[in-house]
């Protein structure tokens, strides 16, 4: 009987624990050396910086920023997680017949199995706490095996998902 292998032996519930724990020890400041200059992150870019890495999986802190979307993309042979630290996500997931939109707020996870298809942006807090409501998106991924390439996708004329490029890369969420 043929059984299908998994490109790791990480499963979608570590990669969950592993983000949860890196977001934990964002929050604790064990990683304040890997932050911008002041701990002010770029507000016109996404930023991104990689927490952990071996050959099993990468960790990574990325900051978003509103209008940048990721564009629609997979992230190839490998599975991923995220949790969010703080302010809010709007994630695009293709679900075979159009774009199904959810929102991820400070404390959500979500994780990504094989073949996931999206697009993920910074959504306004719902937050009437101006305070917290400025502040950075952040939020911790990791991907097992580490990130090595990327599709890009498009929605076409008939509504069907079509593959526009490939590339190679080891950073996360198009190339922050
Ligand atoms: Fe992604």
């Amino acid at each position: 009987m043929l059984s299908a292998v998994a490109p790791t032996s990480l499963r979608p519930a570590d990669l969950l624990r592993l983000t949860d724990q890196g977001a934990a020890d964002v929050l604790d400041g064990r990683h304040d050396a890997l932050l911008p200059p002041g701990g002010v992150f770029p507000t016109g870019e996404r930023w991104c910086a990689r927490l952990h890495s071996d050959d099993l999986v990468d960790l990574w802190l990325i900051s978003w920023v509103p209008d940048k979307s990721t564009e629609l993309h997979d992230h190839a042979g490998s599975l991923g997680a995220l949790t969010v630290l703080s302010g809010s996500l709007s994630e695009y997931r293709w679900n075979g017949e159009g774009l199904h939109h959810r929102r991820l707020d400070a404390g959500d996870q979500a994780s990504f199995p094989l073949g996931w298809v999206h697009d993920v942006t910074h959504a306004p807090t719902s937050t009437p706490d101006p305070a917290t409501a400025s502040g950075p998106t952040l939020s911790v991924h990791a991907y097992s095996p580490p990130l090595t390439a990327m599709s890009y996708y498009e929605i076409g004329e008939r509504g069907a998902l079509r593959r526009t490029r490939s590339v190679l890369t080891d950073l996360p969420e198009g190339d922050a």
